[in-house]
């Protein structure tokens, strides 16, 4: 069976590269969905307290029958959360909801811009989470380079993740860079473009990013599909990538890009598809209640 590639995270622990992510998965496909993925090759899985399915991810890993040591689950702290013993109160559900006895990554969701001072109460929790074991690996999502800047100057671990808003449409030249300079493992998420499905409207008259006539050509050039295009188009460039599919032979293709890599040629048609633009909230504004959640009903 194939298998990812392989990241080190800057603290040595080894990441997978290419994993499945399960943000709007409903809950009860959701152990499905994972029990295919690890099937399939898969071997990370990415959720986040907020996503209300961490119970059914810790399904579909035990139903995998694969050992602990063999899954690297990341989830995530949600901002309602942040301060210090609210994030380890939290932090200790989600390893309860999961049913794992520790979780491999675990971000900082968002930054609160407005409110940085429990951000970084939330990120001390997290490097007491990592000195106890509680966790293998912290890090960070939707920070931009004055947030990681931040952060950085004000603790002591360097977060071994920035997971981001990164696809074909929405490169992230200056974050990829801050994160490279602090040796940060970029991850991109909706990186086949899954936010422009949820709001249409970002797109404005361009198609849909696996719609794009640039990527269905090299598709169709090297017969492979435009999501496993844009999949391979993540992974040439060192990042990790998590697109999410509650189908399973799309789960199964989208891991099934170990068996060619893009030319330069292509990877910067690609790139030059960017439109500077994010299409989903920007972290410079985004506070606890841009989305209503309650990640305590679970
Ligand atoms: N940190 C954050 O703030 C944040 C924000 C958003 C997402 N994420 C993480 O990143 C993961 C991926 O991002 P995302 O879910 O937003 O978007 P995505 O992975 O770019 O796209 C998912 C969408 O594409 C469809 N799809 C999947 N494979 C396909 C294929 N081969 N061909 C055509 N369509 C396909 C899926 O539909 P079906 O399910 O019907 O197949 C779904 O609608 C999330 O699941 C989550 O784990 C993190």
């Amino acid at each position: 069976m194939n298998r990812s590639p392989m990241l080190a995270l800057n603290n040595g622990v080894p990441m997978p590269a290419l994993g499945l992510g399960v943000f709007l998965s409903p809950a009860e496909q959701t152990a499905r969905c994972v029990t295919a993925a690890l099937r399939a090759g898969y071997r990370l899985v990415d959720t986040a307290a907020v996503y209300l399915n961490e119970r059914a991810v810790g399904e579909g890993v035990r139903a995998s029958g694969l050992a602990r040591d063999d899954v690297f689950v990341t989830t995530k702290l949600w901002v309602t959360d942040f301060g210090y013993d609210k994030a380890l109160a939290a932090c200790e559900a989600s390893i309860q909801r999961l049913g794992l006895d520790h979780i491999d990554l675990y971000l900082l969701h968002w930054p609160l811009a407005g409110a940085f001072d429990r951000t970084l109460d939330a990120w001390r929790a997290m490097e007491r989470l990592l000195a106890e074991g509680r966790v293998r690996a912290i890090g960070v999502s939707n920070f931009m380079p004055e947030h990681l800047a931040q952060l950085c100057a004000a603790s002591e671990v360097i977060p071994a993740v920035n997971q981001v808003e990164l696809h074909p449409y929405f490169v992230q030249a200056e974050t990829r860079a801050a994160n490279e300079r602090l040796g940060i493992v970029t991850q991109s998420w909706a990186p086949i473009g899954g936010v422009f499905g949820r709001k249409p409207e970002m797109q404005g008259s361009a198609p849909h990013p696996l719609e794009h006539p640039v990527i269905a050509g090299i598709a169709a050039r090297l017969g492979k599909s435009p999501a496993q295009v844009i999949i391979r188009w993540h992974l040439d460039q060192g990042f990790s990538v998590i697109p999410k599919s509650v189908r399973t032979e799309r789960i199964r293709a989208n891991f099934d890009v170990l068996d060619f890599t893009l030319a330069a040629e292509d990877l910067a048609q690609i790139d030059a598809l960017d439109t500077g633009q994010r299409a989903g909230p920007d972290p410079q504004t985004f506070a606890v209640d841009t989305y209503p959640a309650d990640v305590y009903d679970q």
